[in-house]
């Protein structure tokens, strides 16, 4: 098949230009493409001069090699499935379902039209998205005033990407962090881990939360993550409840000691007032069932008085 559409190339090229002297008022072009791994890159072409023309046979062929990757001609079409012309009807362009890190580099595109033949060079490159980005502290728990390390990591990217951090307030912290990637290649399927850190000596919980954002290589963002800050790490607040509890202890300490001072003192009153009253024995139960029946008390005073 390839043979023949080469047959048909080389034909309608070498005899179309006498028939149609037209065929130099008129360019194929091709926009550079960015794919997306196992996603649809559609290669942006289209013709330059004439706007209807129809589109008879097209091959695509790597630069690399000799045999073309996609080729259509009237009889059939052939090479890699998933590559196919978007809308024959609208234009040269091509689409590439399922993209595969194998699809980039340097492709050169015969197009055949009922106007003449033309050929344009054009170039895939394919990235991959960032998952998105998990984050952690050191400490876990991180404390505000403490040392704090923040972290923010993304993986399965390609090509190399960035992460820039910034504060509550949108400050951009990116210049005090460090990133460093490691890039990963296994079956064709490559990849980048990203990983930032911003380290703080002492840090201030009012900047939080943090956000780190992840850019891909063209610095479009892919995603990004908020880092809270707990205002009191869980060891502090430990040493916190401790401290509060001697606290309460000493507390409890002075306060039934107080009482014991109290009683002790109210004790020693008591023995000085018995003592003091100690010719009259009789006059402190007196004086309590005197205060127990003060009604009945007032009744007698006022039943006695008179007979008195
Ligand atoms: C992020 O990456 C760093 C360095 O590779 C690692 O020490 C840290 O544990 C990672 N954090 C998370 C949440 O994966
Ligand atoms: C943040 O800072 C980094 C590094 O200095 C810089 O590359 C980036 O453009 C800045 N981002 C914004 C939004 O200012
Ligand atoms: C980034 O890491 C390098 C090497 O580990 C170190 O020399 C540099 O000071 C770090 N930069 C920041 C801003 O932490």
């Amino acid at each position: 098949m390839a043979s023949l559409m080469v047959m048909v190339f080389v034909i309608v090229s070498l005899f179309i230009p006498a028939v149609r002297p037209s065929q130099d008022l008129w360019k194929l072009e091709c926009l550079p493409t960015v794919g997306i791994v196992s996603e649809t890159t559609v290669i942006t072409c289209s013709f330059k001069g004439f706007k209807k023309m129809e589109i008879v046979a097209v091959s695509l062929t790597k630069t690399t090699q000799e045999k073309p990757v996609f080729t259509m001609d009237p009889d059939s079409i052939s090479g890699d499935q998933r590559i196919s012309l978007e809308n024959s009807e609208l234009g040269p362009s091509l689409k590439i379902s399922d993209t595969m890190f194998s699809d980039e580099g340097e492709y050169l595109y015969n197009v055949i039209t009922d106007r003449g033949a033309k050929m344009a060079q054009l170039s895939i490159s394919v990235t991959a998205k960032y998952k998105n980005p998990i984050t952690s502290t050191w400490p876990e728990a991180v404390k505000g005033g403490g040392h704090a390390t923040l972290y923010c990591n993304a993986t399965d990217g390609y090509p190399a990407g960035f992460i820039h951090w910034f504060d509550r307030s949108g400050t951009n912290w990116t210049i005090n962090s460090n990133t460093t990637k490691a890039t990963k290649d296994s079956n064709g399927l490559k990849s980048v881990a990203l990983s930032s850190r911003l380290t703080f000596k002492t840090i201030d919980a009012g900047l939080a939360p943090f956000r780190c954002i992840v850019l891909n290589s063209r610095y479009a963002q892919d995603g990004e993550s908020t880092i809270s800050i707990t205002s009191q790490s869980y060891d502090d607040s430990n040493k916190e409840s401790l401290a509060s509890n001697t606290t309460h202890i000493v507390a409890g300490v002075m306060v039934i000691g107080s009482l014991i001072v109290g009683l002790l003192f109210a004790l020693l009153i008591f023995r000085k007032r018995n003592g003091q009253h100690g010719r009259r024995p009789s006059a402190h139960p007196m004086l309590s069932y005197e205060s127990g029946n003060s009604s009945e008390d007032t009744l007698e005073t006022g039943n006695y008085s008179p007979k008195e």
